[in-house]
C-alpha cells in the first residue's frame, strides 16, 4: 500500500463513471470544487483520495487521477441500503436539515453505519504516513476521527460538516448522540458551514459529553483539544467565470433564450430533487404570481431543473411524484401550444450547459428550507460577470450569510415569496447591478482555494501544507 501525508476521506471519490465508446466503464474527474481546490498542493504533497464509486460489490482498482491516488471502499448492496440511503439519508439528513422530513430511526441502520465508518478509518490508516494530516469529510463518515484517532494517535485529524448542525433540540432525537460527538471530536479541527452551527456543537458537547467548550474549543475528559469554527464552503469562481465567458457558452445562452420564446424574463432553478430545496413552495409561488396576474407566461418564464438525487429513498420518490403533479398542474392550467409555464428538466447537465443556463437567468430562485451552503447561489454569482441578474436567497441557506445583498426572503413564507420574486423582476437594473457588483467582490475574496487555505491554515498550523497553497 503506498502511504501519503495527505489523505481525504469522504463519501464519494472525485470521479464519475462513464461509459466509453466501445461500451466500457471508464473514470473521468467529476467537476467538484474540492478536486481542483486541492490541486495546488496535490503538485507537491503525495496525497490519496479515500471514498466510494457509487457503485455496490467489489470496489476496483483505479488508476490515479493526476497526482492524487484513488482509494476505492467497496459498499454491499446491505450497506448501500442501511449506510447511504438508511442512516446517513434517511436519519442524519433530514434530522440536520430542521427535519422538515421525519428522520427515521432503525437500530441495523446505526451498526451498517458504523462497519461502513470502521472500514472508512481502516482504509485511512493503511493510507497514511506517519504524522500525516487526514481530511475528514461531511456526515456519511462522522465516527471516523474517532476510529481513527484510537488507531493512529500520530495523525492531525480535521473533519468538515457540508451539511447543516442542527440545534441541540433536535440532535437530542438520535438515539446514539452520544458517539456521533465522540466521533467527530476525534479530529484536532472540526469546521461547519456557520458559526451557529459550530455553537450547537460547542453546546451539545458540554450538554450529552460534559465536555468544558466555547464556540472556538472544546476540552475533552482525557485532555484532548479539539478547534471549532465556522469555514464557509466556496467554488472555484475564476474558473466558472471563465467558463461562462466562453463563445461557445455565450451562443448556447442565445440559443436556450430563443428556444423559450425571447421571454422578457426568465426565472431559473437548479436543485437536486431533494425536500430541503423548497422546490414544491417555489412552483406555488411562481403559478400564485401567474394566477394572480403579477407575471404573464409569455413574458416571463420558469425553468426548474431538478437532478434525480437518492431515487430509491420514500421521501425523494414522494417528492418526485409531488413535483412532478404540481409542474402537470401549473402547465395544464397555465401553458398555451408551444409556451410551457413552467420548463422542467430532471437530468444532469455538463458544465458548460449549467454556465449556459445560468448565464440565460435574469432571476435565480435559490430557496431551499434549510441548506449547509447551496453552492448554486454562488456559481450563479460567479458566471454575472456583467453586473445584471439577480438572486433570491432562502435566509436559510448558509450561502444567505455571506449574500446579504441578495434578495432574501424565508421560504416558508409563500406570500414573502411571491414578494421577494416580484422585487427581483421589477428591480431598478442600477439596484440589481450594484448588488450583483458587492456579492461577485466577496466571491471573489472568499472562493474555494481562500477556503482551503483557512482551513488547513488553521489545521495544519501554518506547516507543511499551507506552504503550497498560492495565495
Ligand atoms: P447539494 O450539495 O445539496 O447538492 P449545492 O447547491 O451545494 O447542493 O451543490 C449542488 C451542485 O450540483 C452544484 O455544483 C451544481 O452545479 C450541481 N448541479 C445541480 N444540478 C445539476 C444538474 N442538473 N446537472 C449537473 N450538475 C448539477
Ligand atoms: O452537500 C451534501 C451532499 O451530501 C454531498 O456530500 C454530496 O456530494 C451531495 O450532497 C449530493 O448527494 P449524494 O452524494 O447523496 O448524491
Amino acid at each position: 500500500m503506498r502511504q501519503s501525508s495527505l489523505v481525504v476521506v469522504a463519501m464519494r471519490l472525485p470521479i464519475d463513471d462513464d461509459v466509453a465508446r466501445d461500451g466500457a466503464c471508464e473514470w473521468r474527474r467529476s467537476p467538484g470544487g474540492l478536486v481542483n481546490a486541492l490541486h495546488p498542493i496535490l503538485q507537491h504533497t503525495p496525497t490519496t483520495w479515500i471514498g466510494w464509486t457509487g457503485s455496490t460489490g467489489p470496489a476496483p482498482q483505479l488508476p490515479d487521477l493526476d497526482s492524487v491516488r484513488l482509494h476505492a471502499v467497496p459498499l454491499s448492496e446491505e450497506e448501500f441500503a442501511e449506510h447511504y440511503e438508511g442512516f446517513a439519508n434517511s436519519t442524519l439528513w433530514p434530522l440536520y436539515h430542521d427535519a422538515v422530513e421525519q428522520p427515521v430511526y432503525h437500530r441495523k441502520w446505526f451498526q451498517t453505519y458504523r462497519q461502513v465508518n470502521e472500514r472508512f478509518a481502516e482504509a485511512a490508516d493503511a493510507c497514511a504516513e506517519p504524522g500525516a494530516t487526514v481530511w475528514v469529510q461531511d456526515y456519511h463518515l462522522q465516527l471516523v476521527p474517532g476510529l481513527l484517532r484510537e488507531r493512529r494517535p500520530d495523525l492531525r485529524i480535521g473533519f468538515f460538516m457540508h451539511v447543516p448542525f442542527p440545534p441541540p433540540e433536535l440532535f437530542v432525537q438520535l438515539p446514539r448522540r452520544a458517539e456521533l460527538l465522540a466521533g467527530m471530536l476525534g479530529a484536532d479541527l472540526v469546521g461547519f458551514q456557520r458559526e451557529q452551527a459550530a455553537h450547537n456543537f460547542a453546546q451539545l458537547a458540554t450538554k450529552v459529553l460534559g465536555a468544558r467548550a466555547t464556540d472556538r474549543r472544546i476540552e475533552l475528559a482525557d485532555g484532548h483539544l479539539v478547534r471549532i469554527g465556522a469555514f464557509p464552503v466556496s467554488i472555484d469562481m475564476a474558473e466558472l467565470a471563465a467558463l461562462a465567458q466562453r463563445p461557445e457558452v455565450a451562443a448556447r445562452a442565445t440559443q436556450i433564450r430563443h428556444d423559450l420564446g425571447d421571454p422578457r424574463r426568465v426565472i431559473l432553478a437548479v436543485d437536486r430533487l431533494d425536500y430541503t430545496k423548497g422546490i414544491e413552495q417555489r412552483l406555488k409561488a411562481y403559478s400564485e404570481l401567474i394566477a394572480g396576474g403579477h407575471v404573464k407566461v409569455h413574458d416571463t418564464v420558469m425553468v426548474q431543473v431538478a437532478v434525480p438525487s437518492r431515487e430509491r429513498v420514500a421521501q425523494y420518490r414522494i417528492l418526485r411524484d409531488r413535483v412532478e403533479r404540481e409542474v402537470g398542474r401549473i402547465n395544464g392550467e397555465f401553458s398555451r401550444v408551444g409556451e410551457p409555464a413552467v420548463h422542467y428538466l430532471n437530468r444532469p447537465f455538463d458544465r458548460a450547459e449549467l454556465a449556459a443556463l445560468y448565464r440565460v437567468a435574469d432571476i435565480m430562485a435559490v430557496t431551499p428550507l434549510r441548506d449547509g451552503m447551496n453552492l448554486v447561489a454562488k456559481e450563479y454569482v460567479a458566471t454575472r460577470f456583467d453586473h445584471t441578474g439577480a438572486l433570491v436567497l432562502s435566509e436559510f441557506a448558509g450561502a444567505a450569510a455571506e449574500f446579504d445583498r441578495a434578495y432574501l426572503v424565508n421560504p416558508h413564507d409563500l406570500d414573502g415569496l411571491k414578494g421577494a420574486l416580484i422585487r427581483a423582476i421589477e428591480a431598478d437594473p442600477a439596484d440589481v447591478a450594484e448588488r450583483m457588483r458587492a456579492m461577485r467582490a466577496h466571491l471573489a475574496e472568499h472562493d474555494i482555494h481562500a477556503w482551503l487555505h483557512r482551513y488547513l491554515t488553521a489545521l495544519d498550523t501554518g506547516e507543511t501544507l499551507v506552504a503550497h497553497l498560492k495565495r
